[in-house]
Parts: structure tokens; C-alpha cells; sequence
């Protein structure tokens, strides 16, 4: 099977959207700010794999048994012959429950912005489902979307879930969903949401006793250090996740032990000890005031689905 993996153009051509660019403007902002979109390099991917494993990390097992649960239910309100279009794909492992009890699949295409280790998992999926129609694209879904339609232009049903919306501000979140609907050509979308809980439930998710968030923090400044030859020293800056219970967001920040200088693309930045960098926000969304952001980006939510201890919420949305 042909998994070459093709890169799709995005309209406009995005300028300045680079690592390097999105750092060295994030970091001479104050406060400092790195785009948590430049976790996903390899080695970031292989980590937020990790913390999908993580006793406390409650997202992906529990939006995993949903898609388990309901796999059935959830492929007759996608119908027979679609093709299924992954935003973020990362892993490809929890689609695979889709693509069982997909009725008649045209076709699945996944996209994602790291293409190292997407090329990776597709070849491990091409293995497991050789008779499936498997179109791999590497781009920026952030981006604007074109998506080039397959032969009999099949309907299109979007997946996203990992609850990676939240990790956009709630305007961004909706700009995301309407460009997404855009992309679906009227098709629907199901879509991955942690809902709001117990704060020291979500404190404990994203401040693990292993460490394996405060690594995959650091990989932003590991990746710097290895991508961009900057010299960020990872043991000067302590991961650091508070719960902020008004806004509904877990936010991420990497903090400066000490007063400290890095050399980076031919600058230097200064940090006071103390200084913290904004990395991360993670939204959490109740079942209605999700639904009612999916209602002003143009979709009707037709279901939802969440596990006795609304812990996570799957939700199916038509396009109007
Ligand atoms: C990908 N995204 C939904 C994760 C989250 O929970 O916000 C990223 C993450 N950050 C720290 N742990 C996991």
C-alpha cells in the first residue's frame, strides 16, 4: 500500500509560522509565552504518548471506553461509506476503534503537523489494516484548511478527540470549529471534551508523579536547544500547573529558578527568577456550554456521550 505522506497546502500561505519565529516573538512578549503548538515534534509526541498512560492522565482511558462503548451507535450516525478525516491525529490508536466499526469505509486521512512521526504510525496502521484506503497528510490544522477531495467525493466525517480543543482560548476554539466544519463539507464531527470536575482531579492530571508533564513541558525548550541551537538550561526552569477554577483551565507555565540568560537564533533573553513562560492552557467545558459553543460555529449537537463519573464528554455535531 502507497502511505507516502503529502503535504497539504494551506490557504494563505502562512508567513512567519515557524518555531523559530513563533518563539522569538512569544518570548519578547511579556509575560513570555511559548505556542504549546510546538510540543509535537518526535520526541514531544513519544511524551504526550507517555502521559496518556499516566494513572492520573484520566482523558484518554476514559474517552477511549466511550469510543468502545458506542462504536456502534457513533458509526450509524456517521454512515455508510465516509471518509473519515483525523485532526491531530497523533498516535492513530484510538481511531482504530472507529475504523472497526466503520459501515463500508471509503477512506481515513489523518492529519497531523509532525510528519516523522506520523510516517511512524502509519506504517503500523497500513500493516494492521491492509485492504483500508489510507491518505496521510502532514499540515497545521490551526491553519487554514484545503483538503483535496477523494475520487466520488465521499461524505466526510471529522474526528478530534484528546480534548486537544481545549487547548485553545474559547474564540480560537470556535474559529477552530468553524474552519473544521468548512474542511467537513457538510459532513459532522465527533469530537473529544474534558469536561469541568473536581480541581484537585485536574491538578493531579497535569502534575503527575512521574514527571512525565514537567518533561514534556521542558521538550519545548529541549527542542529549541536541539532544532535551534539555543541553550536553554531545562534544569533552570520548574514545570509548573495550576488549576485557575473561574476561568475552567488548567494553565501550563515553565518558571525560571534563578536570573538567567539564553542565546537563542543570535539574541539573548533574560529571566528573573521567578519569571514565568505561559506554555499551555487546557479549557474545561461543561456539557452545555460546549454545546453552545458548537451552536454559534454552526453546528447542531445530535449526541453526546460520558462515562458515569463525567469525567469526559464525546460529542456528535452535524454541520448545518
Ligand atoms: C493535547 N491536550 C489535550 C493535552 C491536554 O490535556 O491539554 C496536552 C497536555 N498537556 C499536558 N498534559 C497533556
Amino acid at each position: 500500500m502507497d502511505t507516502t505522506l503529502a503535504r497539504i497546502s494551506h490557504l494563505p500561505a502562512p508567513e512567519g509560522d515557524s518555531f523559530a519565529d513563533s518563539l522569538l516573538t512569544g518570548l519578547r512578549k511579556a509575560p513570555k509565552e511559548i505556542s504549546c503548538k510546538y510540543f509535537y515534534d518526535e520526541a514531544g509526541s513519544r511524551l504526550f504518548d507517555a502521559i496518556c498512560e499516566l494513572p492520573e492522565y484520566y482523558q484518554t482511558r476514559t474517552e477511549t471506553a466511550l469510543l468502545s462503548r458506542h462504536a456502534g451507535e457513533i458509526a450509524a450516525l456517521m454512515g455508510q461509506g465516509v471518509e473519515i478525516l483525523e485532526f491531530g491525529a497523533g498516535s492513530l490508536r484510538k481511531v482504530r476503534i472507529l475504523l472497526d466499526a466503520a459501515q463500508d469505509l471509503r477512506a481515513y486521512t489523518p492529519l497531523d503537523i509532525s510528519g516523522g512521526y506520523l510516517g511512524a504510525v502509519v506504517r503500523e496502521l497500513a500493516a494492521d489494516y491492509p485492504a483500508l484506503t489510507l491518505r496521510p497528510l502532514v499540515g497545521d490544522f490551526t491553519l487554514p484548511l484545503d483538503i483535496p477531495e477523494l475520487p466520488g467525493a465521499p461524505r466526510r466525517a471529522g474526528f478530534f478527540p484528546g480534548s486537544t480543543i481545549g487547548n485553545f482560548k474559547p474564540d480560537a476554539a470556535m474559529a477552530l470549529l468553524r474552519r473544521m466544519r468548512g474542511a467537513l463539507n457538510g459532513g459532522g464531527l465527533l469530537i473529544g471534551v474534558d469536561l469541568v470536575k473536581d480541581p484537585v482531579r485536574l491538578h493531579a492530571a497535569y502534575n503527575d508523579s512521574a514527571g512525565v508533564t514537567g518533561q514534556f513541558n521542558k521538550n519545548l525548550m529541549a527542542r529549541a536547544n536541539r532544532e535551534l541551537d539555543a541553550d536553554f538550561d531545562l534544569d533552570g526552569f520548574a514545570h509548573y500547573a495550576p488549576y485557575n477554577a473561574n476561568a475552567h483551565r488548567i494553565e501550563m507555565y515553565l518558571v525560571s529558578l534563578k536570573r538567567q540568560s539564553v542565546r537563542l537564533c543570535g539574541q539573548q533573553f533574560d529571566f528573573l527568577q521567578g519569571e514565568a513562560v505561559h506554555t499551555e492552557d487546557s479549557h474545561k467545558y461543561t456539557i452545555e456550554s460546549f454545546r453552545e459553543m458548537a451552536c454559534r460555529a454552526g453546528f447542531n449537537p445530535r449526541a453526546v456521550w460520558t462515562d458515569e463519573d463525567r469525567l469526559f464528554a464525546m460529542h456528535w455535531l452535524e454541520s448545518r
